[in-house]
């Protein structure tokens, strides 16, 4: 039997046959549009964008290109530290959020456009920016492709936000909700590629511990209902028993979650 060597493995190849598997599979622009405003209600007090900025250590200066900006994740804060930031996002209500975010906040330094990952960005106003940032944001069929972009609009580091195992979804839940799941593929496919590209990529890790409460059990369970499609009745029950089981009780009467598995980040950068 023939051995394979490394170099015999397409990481890109492997990227692609692991997202085909995928239990959630990738979704469109009126997808992420139905998604844009629950997106924005969970992650606006989460303690991942004070994580990635921390590690990002951004500078006065910058000019930095989000793509896949989301409802502003980052861009909002950023744009408080940095000379300019370009959100691009396929998702018009996406980039409505942050919009309407950048006005109640004062903040004139952001320009969005509305833009797929595959679109020509040069016809659409895009030019090289000092940072490229794709955070959790790399839904697409080519990764190599999509790398090879973000390091030709780059002038001095590009940097991915890439999801570890599961991610953000809870195996637990599904064990209990009697769902498979195949969380398709993560960073280790990227950070391989990353090699085979000659690309020296650095790595670091954001953990996300579950620091906020919910007013009520409801709340907390609706926390997790986005990561099922249509769940029936009896499914939604069992999850709700399940979160109960590891939801306590603030002395304030809050609902805070713990879940076994920390949903965890890689942080993965390199300079052009
Ligand atoms: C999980 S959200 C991440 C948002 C933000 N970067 C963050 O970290 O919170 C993924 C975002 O990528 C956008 N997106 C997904 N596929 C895309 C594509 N092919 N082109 C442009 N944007 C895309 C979605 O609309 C969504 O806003």
């Amino acid at each position: 039997m023939k051995e394979t060597q490394l170099k015999d493995i397409d990481w890109n190849l492997l990227w692609q046959k692991a997202r085909e598997e995928k239990t959630r599979r990738s979704k469109g622009p009126d997808d992420w549009d139905r998604r844009a405003a629950p997106f924005f209600k969970r992650n606006i007090h989460s303690v991942y964008s004070k994580k990635f900025i921390k590690l990002l250590k951004p500078e006065k200066s910058w000019t930095i290109l989000d793509i896949g900006c989301g409802p502003g994740t980052l861009a909002l804060p950023l744009a408080r530290r940095v000379k300019k930031v370009t959100a691009l996002d396929f998702s018009p209500k996406m980039l409505a959020i942050l919009e309407q975010q950048a006005r109640k906040k004062e903040i004139l330094n952001i320009s969005t456009h509305n833009l797929s990952w595959t679109d020509a960005w040069g016809e659409g106003g895009i030019t090289p920016h000092d940072v490229t940032i794709a955070s959790r944001s790399i839904a697409v069929e080519d990764l190599r492709s999509a790398l090879e972009k973000m390091t030709k609009y780059a002038k001095k580091s590009v940097v991915i936000a890439d999801r570890v195992g599961h991610g953000p979804l809870d195996p637990e839940a599904y064990k209990i909700v009697g769902r498979e799941l195949k969380t398709g593929p993560d960073y280790i496919y990227t950070i391989n590629l990353l090699y085979q590209m000659g690309i020296q990529a650095k790595i670091d890790f954001i953990p996300i511990e579950d620091t906020q409460s919910y007013p009520s059990l409801n709340e907390a369970v609706e926390s997790y209902e986005w990561m099922f499609h249509d769940l029936t009745a009896d499914e939604k029950n069992r999850l709700k028993k399940y979160v109960q089981s590891i939801t306590t009780t603030t002395s304030e009467g809050r609902f805070s979650i713990h879940r076994k598995h920390v949903p965890t980040w890689a942080y993965i950068w390199w300079h052009p």
